[in-house]
């Protein structure tokens, strides 16, 4: 049996890839080994899929190669998705902020431009099947490949539970490492290994993080306590990312949106910096406080800019009822418990819960304008197996839909 293009992974990337060249007149088969297509997709974006960012741009992706993602990201953007999506008539918006309660850090997170469902995730899911199959794709679930072989005429033979297959080109969309239990599996990148394609070493991203034994029961207690935070990290090179949004305490560690985008760049070992009160100068405000309500507790103070649990915790130890009994110095050092908190993490909760793999394809070995790899003709690689890694809000799938339409237009 033979077909122009077969595409391994029926995800976001594959079934976007598939629509494209099947509408160009290729005959395509999708292959995944899962029941059900776009399963990641479904359980996106706490089941509403964040399908794309407004601002999405290559600064928003982490890279070996960081201009790789422009080219396709150029011709493919967010307002294209956008047709689409409208096109279904599926209902959309952009994610609004909850204000924090009243007292309390009075802005807005950074959640500009973050496009959700109104309605389901599925409704993506459905709408992409129903590109694919308009565009005459045959779609094979529940269906293992084997192996892989490219002969001297360039031509591949995949083989599969269901059959063997020949094609003129073979492309790889199934995805990264992350959440194996959802069927995510390496395979892409021993694919690249096969054909002797240089691989990113891979690593969870977008995942929360774990606190040490010596900081997990003193900080238990404020387990489901979320701060709108700003977090900052260095790496050994001096290079400092920070990232505000809220952040979550759990039972485990941290997580909430600004761990997650920070976990991306963290690297074991390494520490995190906290500024839980981000947008006032703690030192200033603190002493100004001193001289209006000398006779406020500083417990009471903290609960004004940021939750009462985390206040009482980090004035738990001081020896101060009253903000008139402290120096400077003891001002000083309770503002940078507050805006300044050195967090070593344990670790992170790896590839179980990540959102994303960073790593994968090295790019180098790829053409930003086709995603087809530079040594061997009529291998593609698009989405999440690149190592194209985007930040929270929508941009991975972005960076899916558009490798997948650039892989398209020229399988
Ligand atoms: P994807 O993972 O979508 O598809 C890969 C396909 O390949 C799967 O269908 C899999 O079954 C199949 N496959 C794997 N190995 C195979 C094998 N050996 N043989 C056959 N088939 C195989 N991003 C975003 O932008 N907004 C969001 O809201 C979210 N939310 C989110 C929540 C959660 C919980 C997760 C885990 C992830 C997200 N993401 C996200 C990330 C996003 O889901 C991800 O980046 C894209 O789905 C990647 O698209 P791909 O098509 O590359 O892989």
């Amino acid at each position: 049996m033979h077909f122009d293009c077969v595409i391994i992974g029926a995800g976001a990337a594959g079934m976007m890839c598939g629509a494209i060249a099947g509408k160009r007149g290729r005959s395509v088969v999708l292959i995944d080994h899962a029941q059900k297509p776009g399963e990641k997709i479904r359980i996106s974006g706490g089941g509403r899929c964040n399908f794309t960012n407004l601002h999405c741009g290559p600064d928003n992706f982490i890279s070996q190669n960081p201009h790789f993602c422009r080219s396709a990201l150029a011709r493919y953007s967010p307002y294209d998705f956008i047709d689409l999506v409208e096109r279904y008539g599926i209902s959309w918006l952009e994610k609004q902020a909850k204000l924090p309660p009243r007292g309390q850090n009075q802005h807005t997170p950074s959640t500009k431009g973050q496009l959700f469902c109104d309605g389901r995730s599925t409704q993506i899911v459905d709408m992409l099947v129903s590109e694919c199959e308009a565009a005459g794709n045959q779609l094979w679930l529940s269906t293992q490949v084997f192996d892989i072989k490219q002969n001297e005429t360039g031509r591949f033979t995949v083989t599969t539970g269901r059959q063997s297959l020949s094609c003129d080109s073979l492309v790889i969309a199934c995805g990264g490492a992350s959440i194996p239990k959802m069927g995510a599996t390496s395979y892409g990148y021993k694919v690249a290994k096969s054909f002797d394609l240089n691989v990113i070493p891979t690593e969870p991203a977008l995942v929360p993080l774990t606190f040490t034994d010596t900081l997990k029961d003193p900080l238990k207690a404020l387990s489901g306590t979320s701060v709108y935070s700003r977090i900052c990290h260095e790496n050994p090179k001096g290079q400092s990312t920070e990232f505000e949004d809220a952040l979550l305490f759990t039972h485990r560690g941290l997580s909430g949106p600004a761990i997650l985008q920070i976990s991306s760049y963290w690297q074991a070992g390494e520490a995190i910096t906290l500024n839980l009160a981000p947008h006032i100068s703690v030192f200033e405000t603190l002493k100004s406080a001193r001289e209006s309500k000398p006779l406020q507790s500083p417990a009471n103070w903290a609960a004004q800019y940021i939750p009462e649990r985390l206040a009482r915790m980090i004035t738990s130890g001081l020896d101060y009822e009253r903000l008139a009994d402290m120096s400077d110095i003891a001002l000083r050092n309770l503002a940078l418990m507050i805006s300044a908190w050195r967090v070593k993490p344990a670790g992170s909760e790896g590839f179980r819960t990540a959102e994303v793999t960073k790593g994968g394809v090295d790019t180098h070995a790829l053409s930003s304008k086709t995603m087809e790899a530079r040594t061997v003709k009529g291998l593609y690689f698009i989405g999440e197996v690149v190592d194209v890694t985007g930040h929270l809000g929508g941009h991975n799938f972005q960076w899916a839909w558009a490798s997948g339409f650039a892989a398209g237009h020229n399988v």
